[in-house]
């Protein structure tokens, strides 16, 4: 496995490859990785001959308050979680390296539609350092298809959109979340979860099922729904950010007519935030 930080020697790698006629599969993270990377990564090895991915932790996509600085950094044991995938290269810039010119002065990618509700209503800022980043990683990397996990559910979809609306010619891929014993969805922020937060975190997949069953069973009354698993939700320690039935691909409320329905979690245990999401058609 190749492992490069700077963008000349990457983009010179990278045009050697499409010379030579081989086609690129992308895994942006941001490092940490999990059980869920991997099934990222061996998602790619089907859709590229060489598989490249990156490990930036974007500074652009954390608010004042949030957990940058303590974000677990494990370069050692990704690169060898990674080699052991047969991963042809690893992208491992720094922010000066993205971001040159500071945070401030970068251009930026704005998803209209999409940005400012459930995660982006409680994240201000959060999807445009998220789009601009992986439209920069995409600029750079210029991959023929892109992995990623539909645990973070609107970020895939953010990152669909601005795919087509910038018309980049990338595939992108959205890969099934990976869960642990316990159907708690795999995540770098679990790491930071107490045995007994781990146990009561389990709530939330579980309340994710119950709505799910509930609205296959014809219950049209959503808001009731929603306030229902939130008292079960509270008795099991969470505090709310958020719980919403949406249309899988607007995001936006649905109603009786949705058939393609995705349910949005978000909630904090201590000082864990943790999202999830379950998606299925009627
Ligand atoms: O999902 C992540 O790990 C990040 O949001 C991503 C897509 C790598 C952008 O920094």
């Amino acid at each position: 496995m190749i492992q490069i930080a700077d963008l000349k020697t990457l983009r010179e790698q990278i045009s050697a490859w499409k010379k030579a006629g081989e086609t690129i599969a992308f895994v942006p993270t941001m490092g940490n990785l999990h059980a869920g990377h991997i099934s990222l990564v061996e998602e790619a090895h089907q859709h590229g001959t060489k598989v490249i991915v990156s490990i930036f932790v974007n500074p652009l996509q954390f608010g004042a308050s949030e957990d940058l600085n303590k974000y677990p950094r494990t370069l050692e044991a990704d690169a060898q979680a990674l080699e052991a995938k047969s991963v042809d290269l690893l992208f491992t810039p720094t922010p000066d390296i993205i971001y040159p010119k500071g945070l401030e002065a970068q251009t930026s990618v704005h998803v209209p539609a999409l940005s400012n509700i459930h995660c982006g209503k409680s994240r201000p800022g959060h999807f445009e350092g998220v789009a601009t980043v992986v439209t920069k990683l995409f600029n750079l990397v210029q991959p023929d298809v892109a992995c990623f996990g539909e645990k973070d559910f609107q970020q895939l979809q953010v990152i669909r959109t601005l795919t087509e609306d910038l018309c980049l010619p990338i595939r992108i891929v959205g890969v099934p979340t990976m869960r642990e014993d316990s159907g708690l969805a795999m995540s770098s922020r679990n790491g930071y979860l107490s045995q007994q937060e781990k146990k009561q975190a389990t709530s939330l997949y579980r309340a994710l099922i119950s709505m799910k069953a509930a609205i296959m069973e014809g219950e049209k009354n959503f808001e009731v729904l929603c306030e229902q698993a939130w008292k079960t939700l509270i008795d099991a320690g969470f505090e709310r950010d958020y719980l919403t039935i949406c249309d899988a691909t607007s995001l936006a409320d649905a109603n009786h007519e949705t058939t393609e329905f995705v349910i949005l979690a978000a909630a904090k245990l201590g000082t864990t935030r943790l999202i999830d999401n379950i998606a299925f058609s009627r």
